[in-house]
Formats: structure tokens, sequence, C-alpha cells
């Protein structure tokens, strides 16, 4: 047993050594490989929303998820309304699961009483149909999308626009 524990070892390093965090943790690509936003790309949204939301005098909280509507990123600025936090990341959601196709605000009027996708917000767990989410596109890729909570439908619109333009556009 314990020669086998000898033989075992040297593959046991090697195995780990080639799936190391430096070698990518398993996956091979970086999410900039995958067109998919990375933390330093979400540090920058972040730092740029926050700094909007200062501006306009608005805490918020701020939600960064990657294509497969994944977090990658989440900030709560001081004070702001905690029945945002799941807010905020909805929206960012609602944007993803739809490959950034729209904006969160796209589904408001198709989701209203008697139209079209009436009810649409009850799908996927819970999908927020207004202003807030946006997406974020960059060398013409969909990488993610930010979702932004805590002031006004246009507030938000802003805050979480001005975080993705310091990493591309929401279009
Ligand atoms: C993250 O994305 C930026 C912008 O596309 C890129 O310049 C940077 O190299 C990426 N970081 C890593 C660690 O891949
Ligand atoms: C915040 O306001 C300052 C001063 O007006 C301005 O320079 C900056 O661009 C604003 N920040 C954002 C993220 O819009
Ligand atoms: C929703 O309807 C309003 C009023 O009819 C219209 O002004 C607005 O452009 C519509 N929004 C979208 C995203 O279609």
């Amino acid at each position: 047993m314990f020669s086998k524990l000898i033989c075992a070892l040297p593959f046991l390093s090697l195995t780990l050594a080639q799936n190391s965090v430096a070698n990518n943790n398993y996956l091979g690509s970086t999410p900039f490989e995958r067109h998919s936003v990375n933390h330093t790309q979400t540090l920058s949204i972040i730092e740029a929303a926050v700094e909007e939301s200062l501006n306009l005098s608005i805490p918020v909280n701020i939600a960064v998820v990657d294509p497969s509507a994944l977090l990658v990123g989440f900030l709560r600025v001081d004070n702001a309304y905690p029945g945002s936090i799941d807010i905020a990341q909805k929206k960012s959601r609602t944007v993803a699961l739809f490959n950034g196709a729209f904006p969160s605000a796209g589904l408001y009027n198709s989701s209203q009483p008697g139209a079209a996708l009436y009810a649409i917000e009850q799908t996927n767990g819970g999908l927020v149909v207004f202003g807030g989410g946006v997406p974020i596109f960059a060398d013409g890729y969909f990488i993610g999308a930010v979702g932004v909570s805590g002031g006004t439908v246009d507030q938000d619109i802003q805050i979480a626009t001005a975080g993705v333009n310091a990493v591309g556009s929401t279009t």
C-alpha cells in the first residue's frame, strides 16, 4: 500500500501542476479567450459605476455577470437598499439569459397584462422587466451584463451604462 502511494504521488503532483490556477484551473482558457468578462474588467466596471452613483448621490447595488448569467462581481454602495441586492442581480441575469439582445427595459412593454410576453418575469427563477440591466459588448462580442438597482429606473440605467462604458459598449 505504501509503495502504491509512493508511485501515485508523482502522478498526482503532475496532474495538479497541469491543472494549476496558472494553467486556468482545469478550463484551459481564460475568460478573455472565451469572450467573457474577466475580473479585471469587472473591477473597472464596478469602479466606474460607483463613481457615477456618487456623482448622482444615489446609492445603488451593482452586479456583473458573465454571458451564462453567472455572477462575476457585486458591490453594494454604502446605504443602498438591501431590497435592491436581488433586483440588481436579476436585472443582469435577465440581460444575459437573452444573450444581450436587449436591455432589461426592452421587456417592459411586452410583459404588461394582455401583451405577448405577459408574466415572462416568472420564468427562469425570476426576471426583471424594467430598466437597469444592460449588456456589455467588447470587440463585437457579448461578454456579460451589468445590473444596477437602488435609484429610479433612469438613474439605474445611467449608472449601469457608465460601468459598461469603462470596458466596452452597451450595443
Ligand atoms: C481581461 O480583459 C482585458 C480586456 O479585454 C484584457 O486586456 C486582459 O488581458 C484580460 N485579463 C486577463 C488576465 O486575461
Ligand atoms: C462624475 O463626475 C465627474 C465630474 O463632473 C466627471 O468627470 C466624471 O466623468 C463622472 N463620472 C462618471 C462615471 O460619469
Ligand atoms: C414602450 O412603449 C412606450 C409607449 O408606447 C414607447 O414609448 C417605448 O418606446 C416602448 N419601449 C420599447 C422598449 O419598445
